[in-house]
């Protein structure tokens, strides 16, 4: 007969988890599942109708874990059926396709969606993320680069990995991470370890690279108007270089914005008196 004590240390042991997909329709979020459950590639596009579900068991250090997997319809039209199950996840799997800028744009808004349907239990601290920028073979197609990507995911705690579906790539790496980190989640009393969030760079760093690739001129670099002194050019242009100097910013990205600051300075100090 199994003792209490027996009991307990398999309840330890023993961990069941939920977690979810998201992300645009034609990502690669079924093909990514699949490709770690079965092993397998199918390269004709089967759209998911509403939901898929499947159940698979991991073994983490000492613990065998039960994961329940909601593998969501990324198409707005089953947006009713999706709403249903974003409850009660511990973890997220956000995918977009790296030849594809809207799915990469949409990030925020399925995080948006994910939010208004938990309501009140919108903890998102205790919800572990994992980012995949998806058919990373397609070399050849891609639009959105590593260092643009990794900045969304690690500036808001989330873990970043370059997927492909189709050859394998990063796709047990994600996984093993993703898995490993709920874990230590469930084991931490349902909240983020601090290591998890602490990657080194501040939320200024990160949206002030993303404001300097998106800006349409060299005074909008630097968040002067056109027509500045040069004294103002300067005092802007120190400010972004004491956040960014990549002896101090460690973001990705850094060193890129850095240069187009630099190079954005030097252009407009030589039209002005
Ligand atoms: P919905 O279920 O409609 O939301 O789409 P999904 O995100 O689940 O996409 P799915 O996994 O069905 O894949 C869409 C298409 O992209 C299929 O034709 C896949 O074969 C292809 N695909 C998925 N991942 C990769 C990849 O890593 N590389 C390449 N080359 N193709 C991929
Ligand atoms: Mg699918």
């Amino acid at each position: 007969m199994e003792t209490n004590v027996q009991k307990k240390r398999e309840n330890k042991k023993s961990l069941r988890v939920k977690v979810i997909s998201l992300g645009n329709a034609e990502v690669g979020k079924s093909c990514i599942i699949k490709r770690y459950c079965e092993k397998r590639f199918v390269s004709k596009y089967l759209a998911t109708i509403g939901i898929d579900y499947g159940v698979t068991k991991v073994q983490v250090r000492d613990r065998e874990i039960k994961v329940n997997i909601f593998d969501m319809a990324g198409h707005p039209f089953f947006y009713e059926v999706r709403n249903e199950f974003y409850k009660d996840s511990q973890g997220v799997i956000l995918v977009y396709d790296v030849g594809q800028k809207e799915s990469f744009d949409a990030l925020d808004s399925w995080l948006t969606e994910m939010k208004q349907e938990m309501g009140s239990q919108a903890n998102m601290e205790s919800i572990i993320f994992v980012v995949c920028a998806n058919k990373v073979d397609l070399t050849k197609r891609r639009v959105v680069d590593e260092s643009e990507g990794r900045l969304w995911a690690e500036s808001r705690g989330f873990h970043y990995f370059e997927t492909s579906a189709q050859s394998g790539e990063g796709i047990n790496e994600m996984f093993q991470a993703f898995f490993s980190s709920i874990t230590d989640m469930c084991e931490n009393g349902g909240r983020r370890p601090v290591s998890e969030v602490n990657v080194g760079f501040t939320r200024e760093q990160a949206d002030t690279i993303r404001r300097i690739r998106n800006s349409k001129d060299s005074w909008d670099m630097l968040g002067v108007k056109p027509g500045a002194t040069r004294e103002e050019v300067n005092k802007a242009y120190r400010k972004l270089a004491v956040l960014l100097h990549p002896d101090k910013c460690v973001a990705p990205g850094s060193e890129d914005a850095f240069k187009a600051v630099v190079n954005a300075r030097t252009s407009l100090l030589k039209n002005i008196k």
